[in-house]
């Protein structure tokens, strides 16, 4: 089914996310469009989707590819009510939510791996880039950004052996607008509670039970340093624990290569 606003709001059963769609053949990017509208007060839960990003990006500036037709590429526009300090995990939460729709459509386990990578066997099947516009004290909105390979046969040889689609592990085709409508739900149904209790906890341990990572030796590029250690925990706060030598050092971002 072809994902326009009509086929993705019918049965959704959403109240926020997806209240508004907008949907484009192609765009430069669904972050840029996303927040633009947010600056013009659109309200919390619209939805931007294209077909095909002229100028995808990931994190830390990387090209996100994705051919035309094929894959989810959305962003979100979320104001939550939680505390500036917590805005970070709602990508965890994020990660959570699309890993529990992918599992329902497609059958088939997704991992984490930190921050918010998603990957089946190993390999990355879903990117989630998140971009707060905070003023003075208070967050002002986030724009959400997923991205989900779903029907895409192969990818380029720069990344093939660390990317991979649903279509590629299962053997499958999916309905692109069922499995958005049900990350939509999926969404909707953890926010609601983050945003009423502003308690993370179970979030995150659904996280770490997913996580393919933890226990594991790892390198990571933090700030152009690569660190080697062990990724011993996640903290409460999101911030992956590395051991490194004697010490445990915390860290708040970073780019996680696993070893072993
Ligand atoms: C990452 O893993 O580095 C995050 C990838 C996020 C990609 C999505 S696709 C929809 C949205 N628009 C973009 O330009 N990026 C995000």
């Amino acid at each position: 089914m072809e994902l326009t606003e009509e086929h993705i709001t019918s049965n959704l059963g959403t109240t926020i996310f997806g209240r508004r769609i907008i949907s484009f053949k192609s765009i430069k990017s669904t972050m840029d469009y996303a927040k633009s509208l947010a600056e013009r007060d659109e309200p919390e839960g619209t939805v931007v989707i294209a077909d095909y990003q002229s100028k995808g990006r990931g994190r830390f500036g990387r090209v996100w590819m994705s051919e035309p037709g094929k894959n989810i590429l959305m962003s979100i526009i979320i104001r939550p009510s939680i505390p500036l300090e917590k805005f970070g995990l709602i990508s965890f939460l994020s990660a959570i939510s699309v890993a529990e729709a992918i599992e329902k459509i497609a059958n088939v386990k997704v991992n984490t791996k930190w921050p918010n990578d998603l990957l089946i066997n190993g390999r990355k099947v879903s990117g989630i880039l998140m971009e707060a516009s905070i003023t003075a004290d208070k967050g002002d909105f986030v724009i959400l950004g997923i991205g989900v390979n779903v029907n895409q046969e192969e990818f380029p040889k720069e990344i093939k052996n660390y990317a991979t689609s649903l279509l590629i592990e299962t053997g499958k085709y999916y309905d692109r607008v069922a499995l958005l409508q049900e990350i939509l739900r999926s969404l909707e149904s953890n926010y609601l509670k983050i945003n009423q209790t502003y308690d993370f906890t179970e979030i995150m341990k659904k996280w770490k039970e997913k996580c393919s990572m933890l226990g594991k030796e790892i390198t990571l590029i933090h700030a152009g340093k690569t660190i080697n250690g062990t990724a011993v925990d996640v903290d409460s706060k999101g911030f992956l624990q590395l051991k490194v030598g004697e010490s445990t050092i915390s860290l708040s971002s970073g780019e996680v290569t696993i070893v072993k």
